[in-house]
């Protein structure tokens, strides 16, 4: 090894590395003079065997070699020719995260709810949101001088439409299509002029149920209903009905099951009655299946009714309904 033979290698690394045209070229120049197996430890190596009056020389060359290679080797590396270079994007930068999102509460109890009915034998129907005044009221015995017809109770459209305020006329959809038996749920949206507050929108979802067959009978609504508001809240909760009136049942009940926090000893969800009202419900009305070609003296059904949203704010401590619709992340987050 002389010191012109470092000096011819010095020159065709750094000739190479100026010359290389892209990020594997540039490697593999570094590979071959620096690399543990390259050129220049070979160099470094052989210092020690020259005669002491040139290995300083060569030590001075050995040095700037491998610092000049160095060098030139970071340098061309911005001047990277690939096309993420070209177009300017460093690939060096950490990446944005992207956080998975999550399922909305109102989506989660419907689909909790589809899942648990599914098992008990029912589908899942559907029916417009734009609907008939004849669907939404006058099918479901709900005579015209009823208060919920009110302009100010009712979304009315320009030719004589609405916007449904209830998932009742679905109930109707099914029936005037098909013959008992019927099973079937419907969840979708609902539309009332209600001013928004914490317990009201004036857009909201309710998921209908209804059940036609021979001998159907209000024992079959109530083990239905309980077996369901167990499997959502808990084994041991308990259903009990209260009459009430609904004009396409009758008899009607209103339906509350006992507070899945206190267990019915009272606390400030249940407002200290031990029960909370979940669902409307009762015996499908007579002149309902008349309407729709059914014959009520072979055929009975159950049919309920209840809210989404207020299923969702129950079961996990909503204080406010408005939080359901201002999609603040924050809050959403909390539903993984
Ligand atoms: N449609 C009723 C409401 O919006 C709820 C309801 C009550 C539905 C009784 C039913 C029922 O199917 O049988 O308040």
């Amino acid at each position: 090894m002389t010191l012109n033979e470092i000096i011819e290698a010095r020159d065709r690394a750094f000739q190479e590395a100026e010359a290389a045209t892209d990020a594997a070229a540039l490697e593999a120049v570094r590979v071959r003079y620096l690399g543990r197996k390259g050129q220049l430890p070979q160099i470094m190596a052989c210092l020690r065997e020259l005669p002491p009056e040139q290995r300083g020389e060569a030590g001075r060359l050995a040095n700037e070699f491998k610092q000049g290679l160095v060098e030139r080797l970071d340098n061309r590396k911005p001047q990277d020719t690939t096309a993420a270079a070209a177009s300017g994007f460093d690939y060096t930068l950490p990446g944005t995260g992207c956080k998975p999102g999550t399922v909305h509460p109102v989506s989660r109890v419907i689909a909790d709810v589809i899942r648990i009915f599914g098992r008990l034998g029912f589908t899942v129907a559907d029916g417009p949101d734009i609907e008939t005044r004849y669907h939404n009221f006058e099918a479901l015995n709900t005579p015209a001088h009823h208060p919920s017809l009110d302009a100010k109770d009712t979304f009315w459209l320009d030719g004589g439409g609405l916007l449904r305020t209830q998932t009742s006329p679905v109930q109707i959809r099914v029936m005037e299509r098909q013959s008992p038996p019927v099973r079937i749920i419907t969840p979708g949206r609902c539309y009332r002029r209600d001013t928004t507050d914490a317990t009201h929108s004036a857009n909201f979802h309710q998921v209908e149920g209804l059940y036609v067959d021979r001998r159907v009978s209000l024992a079959d609504l109530k083990g239905t209903l309980a077996c369901f508001m167990r499997e959502m809240m808990g084994p041991s909760v308990a259903v009990r009905f209260r009459p009430h009136f609904f004009p396409f049942t009758e008899p009607s009940v209103e339906c509350d099951f006992s507070c899945h926090l206190c267990g019915g000893s009272g606390c400030r969800v249940c407002k200290h009655s031990g029960w909370i009202e979940i669902a409307g419900a009762g015996m499908v009305d007579p002149r309902v299946f008349r309407k729709v070609g059914y014959d009520p003296e072979v055929f009975s059904g159950y049919a309920f009714g209840m809210g989404v949203e207020r299923i969702a704010m129950i079961q996990y401590g909503i204080e406010d309904i408005r939080m359901l619709y201002e999609n603040d992340v924050r809050f959403l987050e909390q539903f993984r």
